[in-house]
């Protein structure tokens, strides 16, 4: 974690009596024949929106979503020079859309010192703007040598942003590039031993209680899941748990985290180009310990426990073999058949655990299935439930924190698909609605009376794609936001 991160500046000044290096402001496509036009309510003096409106409209910019024009300043603005950054046809006043804006702005803005955004809004839609700004100033070198390029964005300035805004976001931005920052990491060099170290530290400088469970310990608590997923790998399993108890909390949120440092497949091995992608497994374990911290940060009053589930998944002669049995936390007996089946596995233990604290609401985060992909491409992530309150509770933070998610079913007939001939049941079923399977094989692992969603992030825990809006390649620090927007929601 050595790359800089930008910082976040308040000041009194108007956004164009602001020194600094570029003014930011948003422009939403014009109707057709015209330029693009400033969004309603920036603050900025008329004769500054006309020069840039004009300026725009000159050199055919569009407005378009994340199209990003540098123009030089026109009287009355202090800023060295002006970025306009599209929306296109987006809805203004969705906070989603100033964030992608903000974070293209800030994507455009590599190499340079300070840029001042010109927000039009209320608290919402500056937190939303400063969002993007922070998320989108993101790079990962700490496995470059040399010189690495213009750094990101150094500073972002925002004028009159409520002091409260910037603490949350400050929290919530330093989360998500967190959990990008253990996403990206090779896997030889955060192997669970060390990822769990690092969540210790983490969370050493605020009040969270951490407990970190060893192999001998896993063992000896009958753990079965994972450490007998983690038993292949030369780098021992792991289980973190954080346990945040504010004074004045009555609601209890529960997060469980799939933290596969790399998964192999385990001897039902994954060809080559299967792999590649695969130190991004623990992409739910690191979401939900990034979102504990923030949350702890904040103080929002809400108790908040998190499991992180840390397992490698390799083959070697003191691997779990096809039709093994294990027998997972609490005494169910599941039968391995196909050892990429791991985060199941791992996840049974950790949601058996997570009930005996008798949470409000248990959610859980995995990099789980292929399947999940399939259906939801790679930007959504699945919802499964059975509870109808739990998911849309889910939904709603999701939708607040501006993460798409997708409630997918678990019919009836998946159980039956896990029937073992020799276990309570088989870690896989057949080729089809693969999500929907794991959501009914979790769902086995979850106390009666226990509130459960399950989110399947295989898809949105990385972009394998180019740089948008906020989002940068590789790690995207997906469910943060959401995580945290639910435990903000369970504490009013
Ligand atoms: N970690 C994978 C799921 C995954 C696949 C995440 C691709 C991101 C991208 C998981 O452990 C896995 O291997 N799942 C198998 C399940 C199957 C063996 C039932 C899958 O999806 O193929
Ligand atoms: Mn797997
Ligand atoms: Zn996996």
């Amino acid at each position: 974690m050595t790359d800089p991160r930008a910082t976040l500046r308040t000041v009194d000044t108007s956004p164009a009596e602001t020194d600094s290096d570029v003014l930011v402001v948003v422009v939403r496509a014009g109707a057709s024949g015209q330029g693009p036009a400033l969004l309603d309510g920036t603050d900025l003096p008329e004769h500054a929106v006309q020069a840039v409106a004009s300026m725009l409209h000159r050199l055919g910019a569009t407005g378009s979503a994340d199209e990003t024009t540098r123009l030089p300043s026109p009287d009355g603005v202090a800023a060295g020079t002006v970025l306009a950054v599209g929306v296109g046809r987006r809805d203004p006043d969705d906070p989603e859309t100033l964030r992608r804006a903000m974070g293209a702005a800030s994507r455009a803005l590599v190499g340079v010192g300070s840029a001042v955004l010109a927000i039009p809004g209320d608290d919402s839609a500056q937190a939303a703007a400063l969002e993007g700004a922070l998320l989108g100033a993101y790079a990962f070198t700490a496995f470059r040598s040399g010189d690495s390029g213009r750094p990101p964005l150094a500073e972002v300035v925002v004028s009159g942003t409520a002091e409260a805004v910037v603490v949350r976001v400050e929290a919530l931005a330093a989360a998500v590039n967190r959990a990008r920052d253990w996403v990206n990491t090779p896997p030889g060099d955060l192997p669970p031993a060390t990822f769990a170290n690092q969540i210790v530290e983490a969370a050493a400088d605020v009040p969270i209680e951490v407990e970190v469970l060893a192999e001998d310990e896993l063992a000896e608590q009958g753990y079965g899941g994972i450490i007998g997923v983690g038993r292949g790998s030369a780098h021992p399993p792991r289980l973190v748990r954080l346990a945040y108890r504010p004074d004045g909390a009555t609601a209890h949120l529960a997060i469980v985290g799939k933290g596969i440092t790399f998964d192999s497949g385990g001897l039902s091995l994954k060809p080559a180009e299967a792999m590649i992608g695969m130190k991004t497994d623990m992409s739910g374990a690191a979401a939900a310990a990034a979102a504990a911290v923030a949350v702890a940060e904040v103080g929002l009053p809400v108790n908040v426990t998190v499991y992180a589930a840390l397992a490698e998944n390799m083959p070697s002669g003191s691997a779990s073999r096809p039709q093994d049995v294990l027998r997972m936390y609490g005494g169910t007996t599941v039968e391995v058949l196909n050892t990429d089946a791991e985060g199941r596995l791992v996840m049974a233990d950790a949601l058996v655990r997570a009930g005996a604290d008798e949470p409000d609401l248990l959610v859980d985060i995995a990099t789980l299935t292929g399947a999940c992909m399939v259906a939801l491409g790679n930007r959504v992530a699945g919802l499964i439930s059975d509870d109808a309150d739990a998911a849309a509770q889910v939904k709603g933070a999701a939708d607040a924190a501006g993460e798409q998610v997708w409630a997918l079913p678990i019919p009836e007939e998946m159980r039956s698909k896990l029937d073992s001939q020799v276990a309570d049941l088989a870690n896989i079923g057949n080729r089809f609605g693969g999500a929907l399977q794991a959501g009914a094989f979790l769902k086995e692992f979850v106390a009666d009376g226990v509130a459960w969603a399950h989110l399947d992030i295989a898809g949105p825990a990385r972009n394998t794609e180019g740089a948008y809006g906020y989002t940068p390649k590789g790690g995207t620090g997906f469910g943060v936001r959401t995580l945290m927007a639910l435990a903000d929601a369970l504490s009013r």
